[in-house]
């Protein structure tokens, strides 16, 4: 399973790379768009890659390690809400570039088997990192012991999910009974509780339950909130930073935070960049991806 980087040309464009340049992916994966800004900015540049996922980010390295004239990389397994901390450690003050492709990627999504995909029957983890603490909170814990309000306000606030109140019922009547310890189980305890037509509709009846449960694990509105305010921080004048998103709830937060810093950042495109006709030919995944580029004034 090939994680196909999302507008690449794009995001790359945005950037405005400089050869030599000092860049942060701070959403690596695979190095899908990392191993793009390394082969722009070339060995007199600096690369920070972090990602919560460290699988990932150790392929990450094979990619860019076997790259001749790898700029001098340091793979953070990180948040990237640490951002300002961690280029702290680093002993560099400012950055050219910072880059986010936000949510998950497709093999976390297909493959890592914790849980994000409703279409396999795996145990409810959803964490993006692969080997978390043990007390870190997993979609099992949600699901069997938040309460039944806050799991209707997770659903709806975090994926406008219309039946939001009836689902997280129908999580705590089936809970009673026994634990909800899957995917399969969850889908099923959806699909229960939602009217038949939103069963047969084109998009999965289960598809808002999963973002918002997979949104709330990784706190990923406050991460993105604390990426936002720390740019200003981070950037050198005139650097750049590009923000892909993947739903509207992610979009609007991105869109919010970056306005509510016009003072210090300018935003590049009024209107978000979408992908081309030509790229979701090619790579359908990529239809709700949004990029929006500001500039350090
Ligand atoms: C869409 S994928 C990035 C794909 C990559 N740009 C490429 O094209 O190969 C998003 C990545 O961000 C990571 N991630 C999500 N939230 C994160 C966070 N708050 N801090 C660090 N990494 C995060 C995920 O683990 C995943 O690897």
């Amino acid at each position: 399973m090939q994680h196909i980087p999302v507008l690449l040309h794009e995001s790359i464009e945005g950037l405005a790379l400089t050869k030599g340049g000092i860049y942060v992916d701070c959403t690596t994966n695979r190095a899908g768009h990392s191993i793009e800004i390394a082969k722009a900015i070339g060995k007199k540049g600096t690369l920070i890659c972090i990602d919560l996922d460290q699988t990932a980010l150790a392929d990450a390295k094979k990619v860019i390690g076997s790259l001749k004239n790898a700029p001098t990389t340091h793979f953070v397994h990180a948040n990237f809400r640490h951002l300002q901390d961690i280029l702290k450690k680093l002993k560099i003050s400012h950055v050219d570039g910072v880059l986010a492709d936000l949510g998950i990627s497709s093999q976390e999504l297909e493959v890592s088997g914790r849980g994000f995909s409703f279409r396999t029957n795996e145990k409810l983890q959803m964490t993006f990192d692969a080997h978390p603490r043990e007390d870190v909170t997993t979609a099992y814990d949600i699901v069997n012991f938040w309460s039944e309000s806050t799991i209707a306000d997770i659903l709806y606030g975090f994926a406008d999910e219309t039946y939001a109140r009836r689902i997280a019922r129908a999580i705590i009547n089936r809970r009673m009974i026994k634990p909800i310890e899957t995917t399969s189980e969850l889908v099923d305890v959806i699909g229960s509780s939602v009217p038949v037509t939103y069963r047969h509709r084109k998009t999965h009846f289960a598809t808002k339950t999963f973002q918002a449960l997979r949104m709330a694990v990784n706190d990923e509105i406050g991460s993105i909130k604390d990426l936002l305010t720390s740019l200003p921080h981070v950037l050198a004048q005139g650097g750049r930073a590009c923000i892909i998103t993947f739903h509207s709830t992610e979009d609007r937060i991105v869109k919010q935070g970056l306005r509510s810093q016009e003072e210090t950042l300018k935003i590049i495109n009024k209107k978000a960049i979408i992908p081309s006709e030509e790229e979701l030919e090619k790579n359908p995944r990529a239809r709700s991806a949004q990029l929006r580029i500001v500039e350090k004034l």
